[in-house]
C-alpha cells in the first residue's frame, strides 16, 4: 500500500501520516514513513526519541552522496549528470526505525527555478520513484507542499492520494488546486480527510463543500495534540478516539485502492 498525504500548510498532513503510521504498525504491518517537509515534523510526531532524530539528515542536504550517484556536482544543473542514479540502498541506509516505523527524511531542494532539473531534484525524484515501485513496506509520504515529488510513471504506483482539509474553505480550495495538479500526473484516486472538526456543522461542512472527491473520514479536533506534542509521545497512542476513526479511513484507503495497485 502506497498512500501521498497533500493539503494546504498546517492543516494536519503530518499528523495524519503518523497516524497511518501508527495504525498499520500496529497492525504488524512494515511501514516507511517519509518525510518530504523542509523543516520536517513526521519524526516527533511518530515518538521518535531524540537521539534517533539527530541520526537522521534529509538526503536533499547529502551533497557529496548526491555527486557521488550523479556524477555531478549539486549545483552543477545544466552540466551532465546521470538522470537515473542508484538510490536502492538509500532508504535503509538513511533511515532510523523506531517501534516498527522506518523514517526517512527528503529534505528541500534548492529550486533553480520552475522546473528545474537539477541533481539534488533528480535524485529525490529517483528515490521516490523506488520506494513506490520497488519497496514492500506500506509507504506513507507526507508531501509538504504539494505533488513535486511525483511524476508520471510513479504517480500510478501510488495506491490512493489523501488530501487534509480543515472545516474552511481555502483549505478546500487548495484541494481543489491539488486535484487538477494530481490528474495532470496521472493521479485519479485522490481522496479526502476532514480534520480537525469540532462540531457537527464542520463535520456537514465537509461533506457540503468537498469538490467532487470521496469524502472517505473526518477526525475531530483532539484536546490531545498538545500534550502528544509535549511529551514526545504519539498521538495515536493518546486519543482512542482519533485511533479508532484512522483504522475506518485506512479500510476506505483499502477499499478505494486501484484494482491494479491492489493486486501489486
Ligand atoms: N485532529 C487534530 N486535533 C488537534 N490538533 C491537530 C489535529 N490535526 C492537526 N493538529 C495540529 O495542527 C497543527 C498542524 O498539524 P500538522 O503539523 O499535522 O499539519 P501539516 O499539514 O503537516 O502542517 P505543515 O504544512 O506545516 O507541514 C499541529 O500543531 C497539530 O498538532
Ligand atoms: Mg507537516
Amino acid at each position: 500500500m502506497k498512500i501521498a498525504v497533500v493539503g494546504k500548510g498546517g492543516v494536519g498532513k503530518t499528523t495524519l501520516t503518523s497516524l497511518l503510521a501508527c495504525h498499520y504498525a500496529t497492525q504488524g504491518r512494515p511501514v516507511l514513513a517519509i518525510d518530504a517537509d523542509p523543516s520536517p515534523c513526521l519524526g516527533p510526531a511518530l515518538g521518535f526519541p531524540a537521539e534517533k532524530l539527530l541520526e537522521l539528515s534529509p538526503i536533499a542536504e547529502m551533497q557529496e552522496l548526491i555527486g557521488e550517484r550523479t556524477g555531478a556536482a549539486p549545483d552543477a544543473a545544466g552540466n551532465f549528470f546521470k538522470l537515473n542514479p542508484r538510490v536502492a540502498d538509500l532508504p535503509d541506509r538513511f533511515s532510523q526505525v523506531h517501534e516498527g516505523i522506518r523514517l526517512l527524511l527528503l529534505g528541500a531542494v534548492q529550486q533553480g527555478g520552475a522546473g528545474c532539473i537539477c541533481p539534488a531534484s533528480t535524485m529525490l525524484k529517483q528515490l521516490v520513484r523506488h520506494v513506490l515501485l520497488a519497496r514492500d513496506e506500506v509507504v506513507l509520504l507526507d508531501l509538504y507542499a504539494g505533488v513535486e515529488h511525483l511524476g508520471r510513471g510513479t504517480a500510478e504506483a501510488v495506491d490512493a492520494m489523501v488530501a487534509v482539509a480543515e472545516p474552511t474553505h481555502r483549505s478546500l480550495r487548495t484541494v481543489a488546486q491539488i486535484k487538477v495538479l494530481a490528474a495532470d500526473i496521472g493521479i485519479t484516486n485522490l481522496m479526502l480527510v476532514g480534520n480537525k472538526a469540532t462540531t457537527e456543522s464542520d463535520r456537514r461542512f465537509f461533506e457540503d463543500n468537498a469538490p467532487d472527491l470521496p469524502l472517505i473520514g473526518c477526525l475531530d479536533a483532539s484536546a490531545q495534540a498538545v500534550s502528544a506534542d509535549r511529551s514526545g509521545r504519539t498521538l495515536y497512542s493518546l486519543d482512542a478516539a482519533l485511533a479508532a476513526a484512522v483504522a475506518a479511513i485506512a479500510r476506505r484507503i483499502e477499499d478505494g485502492a486501484t484494482p491494479a495497485a491492489m493486486a501489486a
